[in-house]
């Protein structure tokens, strides 16, 4: 699938724009803090719904505007889809529209399908150092855009684990609700062991990919696992729920469920966090994330369109070059502060953006 036209008016500081697009590698480039991420991030936000970078629909909108609008005009195996989404200021943060086809969807669940994404950026080649938040969010952020009844389990798991946290402080000052917990803890379990089961499945398969892909840029040498740390195992979610309330009361907090869950990375069986080198760790990230790639192709048999944001300059020219190729096919999205940054690895097929101040000019022609 690709993105063939993307306009934008009144989203961060980009006043208004029109970018068309090639299916190959797209590069924005332009000195710091000019837009380039902003022009991903409105990619982003029609696939998923939301920012990558904020949960305040509010900070998407231009400081001294009051409305923004993103347009995306996609092609998919000869059908053509487009995504308007609207977002308007208000008290709170922010009131958020998005239609699909002039059709507005009703839940946010329902985009999923339309705009696969992946996205990439420093942050990302952090993934193996980060806190075990960013690695469920890696995970989360794909199984939500594959399945989604995933999403929905995974949003009522969170909405009955605050529900049950309020209702435990609630029984530090009056005991006698404490009768009422075992009814969350019901619906608790039971969306986590779904949510537990799909984390489980995904993890296998990015673990054998992304195996695959670390192998061939270490030339053999380095044997890479991602395996699942459960905080609970799926059957014992409920049991633990309950064994633990007279603590979960005290700290007022549920202490066990897959609201804990981490993830490991090893390579040659031990651990990159704590053992491997910068160089292991980064490789590890970009085989996982280049991965990721590969199960939406799997899936739904199409390919997602990549945001590649400021990695280029974060990876040495072999890694440069691997993913150049691992990327062959998937239209790509790259943002860079200097051109001659991706120079070497860049074929020159597709579209060059300039972009300044929030204004964006092809600096290039559109090649393929
Ligand atoms: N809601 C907003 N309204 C207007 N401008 C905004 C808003 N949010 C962010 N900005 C501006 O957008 C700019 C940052 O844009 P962006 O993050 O896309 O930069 P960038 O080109 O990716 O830079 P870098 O190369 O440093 O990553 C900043 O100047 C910031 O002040
Ligand atoms: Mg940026």
């Amino acid at each position: 699938m690709i993105v063939k036209k993307l306009s934008l008016a009144g989203f961060r500081n980009i006043k208004n724009a029109s970018l068309g697009f090639s299916g190959g590698i797209n590069i924005l480039y332009g000195k710091n803090a000019q837009g380039k991420t902003n022009i991903l991030e409105s990619i982003y936000i029609c696939a998923t719904g939301r920012s990558h970078r904020t949960r305040f629909d509010s900070r998407l909108i231009d400081f001294n505007g009051h409305e923004a609008h993103i347009k995306v005009e996609i092609e998919n195996m000869g059908r053509q889809n487009r995504i308007d989404v609207h977002l308007k200021k208000d008290e709170k943060n922010g009131v958020k529209g998005i239609a699909v086809n002039g059709i507005p969807i009703k839940k946010s669940g329902d985009l999923f399908g339309t705009l696969y994404c992946v996205i990439f950026s420093p942050e990302d080649l952090q993934l193996i150092k980060n806190s075990p938040g960013e690695r469920r969010r890696f995970i989360d952020m794909e199984l939500c855009q594959l399945k989604n009844v995933y999403y929905y389990d995974l949003g009522q798991y969170y909405k009955v684990l605050k529900q049950r946290n309020s209702l435990l402080k609630k029984i530090q000052k009056n005991y006698s609700f404490r009768d009422t917990v075992s009814v969350w803890d019901e619906q608790l379990a039971a969306y986590g062991m779904r949510v537990i089961e799909n984390r489980e499945k995904f993890i296998k398969k990015i673990s054998r990919i992304a195996g695959e892909k670390h192998s061939k840029i270490t030339g053999g040498a380095e044997k890479l696992e991602i395996c699942y740390r459960p905080n609970c195992h799926a059957e014992e979610l409920l049991t633990k729920t309950a064994q633990n309330l007279e603590r979960d009361i005290i700290f007022g907090s549920t202490s066990a469920g897959p609201h804990k869950d981490d993830i490991i990375f090893t390579v040659n069986g031990s651990d990159v966090k704590v053992y491997g080198s910068q160089g292991q760790q980064r490789t590890a990230a970009l085989s996982a994330k280049l991965a990721e790639i590969d199960i939406i192709k799997e899936e739904t048999g199409t390919s997602p369109v990549l945001l590649l944001d400021d990695v280029l300059s974060e990876l040495d020219s072999a890694r440069q070059r691997f993913l150049f190729e691992s990327i062959n096919g998937v239209q790509s999205v790259v943002t860079c502060t200097g051109i001659e940054d991706i120079a070497k690895n860049y074929s020159g097929k597709g579209g060059v953006f300039f972009v300044e101040n929030g204004n964006v000019t092809p600096a290039i022609k559109n090649k393929a």
